[in-house]
């Protein structure tokens, strides 16, 4: 009896949390064994293949921003904030008050972890029902190519969130340099959130006010060298589920590309920078001023790449939609439906990384 209703309640979603991924092998240690390896599932369709070669576009950059200025109110800043969101949805920030130390003990934390042997790691393992901890998301079917990436996913703010049971807690200093590190990114992601607040015509803590307590959930990504960069695919195109994402990635190995006016552009890093990128929920909250741009991640001969990408989000239950203050029926009429944010995620979650296909579902 029992056991009928748990079924029942799996089936309408309940219980379910964010969603589920196929199992997949470990690319990593696939390359132990033969690190010239190439296997089928991870051949891109000549299509989907990235242009290694040459980058026509170099000289394109993505923005920078000084945050101490925005800190400042500096109105220069601000706007360059505001042209950086609607043209590129990317921009990487520069004086964000992340103490050097704070980062490299992250970076640290997360090379020590996938530098464990395999029967350490998996004891961190998702399950196939679960989106937290070491593996593989986004994998729906087992025709599907596979990402050149293995993944650790952890869910850090509200605390109750947190999951030890996909943390490695017998790994010195890895507990402690993650909550460290998502504490001060939350800093940073809460001024960053006050500014897209005021430029979308609300005061400060408009977004706060709409949204609720976020949530934060940290993404580690490990992309292991690959004989054949030109065939695979370190992390399909795709946008971010999230309100907007802050990635600390390697400081000096290219690999993030974004689409800008439809061509890859590399994300070159800059040392002790942060990517940060527009989510699909600050799309859809500001009606498509700000765009969810799409961006992948390729992978390199020379060396392993690491990124960590911290998402923030807002609470499961809030409904997001076009804020009242970036509608206007004559000139800005609203492009998207609402949609409780669980649900948006839930759906995320249930299809592979597939460029813009998920904001399409909820456009008008
Ligand atoms: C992500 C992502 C890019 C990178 O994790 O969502 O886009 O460079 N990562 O690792
Ligand atoms: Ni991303």
């Amino acid at each position: 009896m029992e056991l009928k209703v748990v079924k029942a309640s799996v089936e309408k979603g309940e219980g379910l949390g964010w969603g589920k991924s196929l199992l997949v092998p470990s690319i990593q240690e696939i390359l132990k064994n033969d690190s010239q390896s190439v296997p089928e599932r991870y051949i891109q369709e000549q299509k989907d293949r990235p242009l290694i070669s040459q980058n026509l576009f170099d000289s394109l950059q993505v923005p920078v921003i000084d945050f101490s200025m925005l800190a400042q109110k500096d109105a220069n800043e601000i706007r360059k904030l505001d042209l950086a969101c609607k043209e590129w949805g990317f921009f990487q920030i520069i004086n964000h008050g992340v103490r050097e130390e704070i980062m490299v003990n992250m970076k640290a934390a997360m090379a020590a972890f996938f530098e464990l042997p395999f029967q350490e790691k998996s004891k961190c393992a998702k399950a196939a029902n679960e989106i937290q901890g070491y593996g593989q998301n986004f994998v729906v079917s087992e025709k599907q190519k596979l990402d050149w990436c293995d993944m650790m996913f952890l869910k850090t703010f509200p605390h109750e969130t947190r999951n030890f049971k996909f943390w490695p807690l017998t790994l010195p200093g890895f507990k402690e340099a993650v909550e460290e590190y998502s504490t001060e990114i939350r800093k940073v992601s809460n001024k960053i959130d006050a500014n897209l607040s005021v430029l979308m015509g609300m005061d400060e803590n408009g977004l706060k006010r709409k949204l609720g307590e976020f949530q934060q959930g940290i993404r580690m990504n490990y992309y292991p060298t690959c004989s054949r960069p030109d065939l695979v695919l370190g992390i399909s195109p795709h946008s971010d589920g999230s309100l907007f994402t802050l990635l600390l990635q390697d400081d000096e190995i290219n690999g993030l590309q974004i689409k800008h006016k439809e061509v890859w552009i590399d994300a070159k890093p800059i040392p002790n920078s942060l990517v940060v990128n527009i989510g699909d929920a600050i799309e859809i909250l500001s009606n498509g001023m700000y765009k969810s741009i799409e961006h992948r991640a390729i992978s390199n001969e020379k060396k392993p790449r690491m990124s960590i990408a911290t998402f923030v989000m807002p609470g499961d239950e809030v409904q997001i939609g076009p804020l009242d203050s970036m509608v206007n029926e004559k000139h800005l009429p609203r492009s998207y439906r609402n949609i409780k944010y669980i649900d948006y995620i839930r759906q995320k979650f249930a299809m592979k990384m597939q460029g813009k296909a998920h904001t399409a579902i909820v456009k008008l």
